[in-house]
């Protein structure tokens, strides 16, 4: 059986020229043969590709598959242990120890106190691109300050801070700098939420990480918290909504359906979400021998498992590459699934809704300013999916 298994011998592959949606062709390739490919990783190890989508949610609910980062096995030498707090990268118990204290605070009453910021944050982010436009860059003008400002409330960084912080964060999550610049920006953004946090215990003020602190929580293991909160929330919520339009201009019978119906709203988030996927693929590592979609996968083998390509499977759904706002939804896989599925997905979807309501309403007649083609996107390399900057335009007239 495992004679006949497809092999995919390099992650990441590149997007194919004009397709900027959709999984590189090598990850749909291997889909067509099957739900589980043959993978080495880039360090030489023998592991796993999955991309169908119910073996992906099945290794996602079982437990004797591990996030450790410690347990990864993808390189010649071992990765450390995650730090204390950064609870993405840990097993149960240490897991559950973090994420329980935080799923109270995103609470119905943060949420709405946020909601109504999100509203302020999103007219005047639309106020400013409408003053100094057009042209405008929709990454800097729209996608990014938005969730920037939203982790900034969430961990009461204050306003004077908030511009160097934002660029700290670009760096080490863009996908492109070198090895030390990344390092650099990583050490920069510890140093200065240990800061926060020694300033959140002296004096609370009314904020997540403030709340924290009261707590048996110590400072170390909330900077590493706050990190997480910061490098989950920021990147992926502002690279949907980039992204996001991207998509929505180029299906434009989709974006002028969303335009006319404010109900579709809510339908068009979870739209976007499957079709973009922009956390595209995450790596779990099997704790004992696991039988897998007709594989053995032996104990100490890292999967890589592909969130994209499972929610593009046409098992699962019907003509999945079509982008389509009035799908009938019954579960996509792009906030996760099992004990670490997204802790912020309520908030990131009252993001989405909000944001891209408010885009469509305020431009009527919002069109890309240079061809598609010429749209940069983020390489493959980058953990999340997007475009680097999304240059857009509008009649003035009709706005
Ligand atoms: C559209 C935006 C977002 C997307 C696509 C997204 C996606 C994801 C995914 C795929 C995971 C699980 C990774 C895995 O399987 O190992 C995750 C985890 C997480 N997300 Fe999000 N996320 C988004 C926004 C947010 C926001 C706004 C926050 C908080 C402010 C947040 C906080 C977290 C945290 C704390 C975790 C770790 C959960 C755990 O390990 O228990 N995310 N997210």
């Amino acid at each position: 059986m495992s004679e006949s298994v497809h092999t995919v011998t390099a992650l990441p592959t590149a997007r194919q020229p004009g397709c900027p949606f959709d999984p590189p062709a090598e990850l749909i390739d291997a889909r067509r043969h099957g739900p589980i490919s043959r993978y080495t990783h880039p360090g030489g190890k023998p592991g796993w590709l999955i991309t169908g989508y119910d073996l992906v949610r099945s290794v996602l609910a079982d437990s004797r598959f591990s996030s450790r980062r410690d347990l990864m096995n993808v390189a010649d030498f071992e990765l450390p242990p995650a730090p204390p707090g950064e609870f993405l990268l840990m097993d149960e118990p240490q897991h559950g120890r973090y994420r329980k204290p935080l799923v109270g605070k995103f609470t119905v009453r943060r949420m709405r106190l946020l909601t109504e910021r999100i509203e302020q944050i999103t007219t005047d982010c639309l106020d400013a691109m409408e003053k100094t436009g057009p042209p405008a860059d929709l990454v800097t003008a729209f996608a990014k300050p938005i969730p920037t400002i939203v982790i900034c409330e969430l961990l009461g960084v204050p306003y004077q801070d908030r511009g160097s912080f934002q660029e700290q964060i670009d760096t080490f999550m863009g996908g492109e700098t070198s090895d030390e610049e990344l390092m650099a920006a990583y050490t920069a953004t510890q140093e200065y939420l240990a800061e926060l946090v020694s300033a959140k215990r002296a004096n609370p003020t009314d904020d997540v990480l403030s709340e924290l602190t009261d707590s048996d929580l110590t400072d170390e293991e909330l900077k590493g918290i706050s990190l997480i909160l910061l490098a989950a929330g920021f990147d992926t919520t502002a690279n949907m909504l980039a992204l996001g339009t991207f998509a929505l201009l180029r299906n434009p019978g989709q974006l002028a359906a969303l335009r006319a119906d404010p109900a579709l709203t809510d339908g068009a988030v979870e739209e976007l979400l499957r079709y973009l996927s922009v956390a595209k693929t995450f790596m779990r590592t099997a704790l004992e021998d696991v039988e897998l979609g007709g594989q053995t996968i032996k104990a100490g083998t890292t999967v890589v498992l592909s969130y994209h390509t499972a929610n593009r499977d046409p098992e699962r759904f019907a003509d999945p590459d079509v982008l389509d706002l009035r799908r009938q939804y019954d579960g996509h896989l792009a906030f996760s699934h099992g004990i670490h599925q997204c802790l912020g997905q309520q908030l990131a979807r009252v993001e989405m809704r909000v944001a891209f309501r408010a885009l469509v309403d305020r431009f009527p007649t919002l069109r890309l300013a240079v061809p598609a083609e010429e749209v940069v996107l983020r390489p493959e390399t980058a953990d999340i999916y997007g475009v680097k900057s999304l240059p857009v335009t509008w009649d003035r007239e009709a706005s």
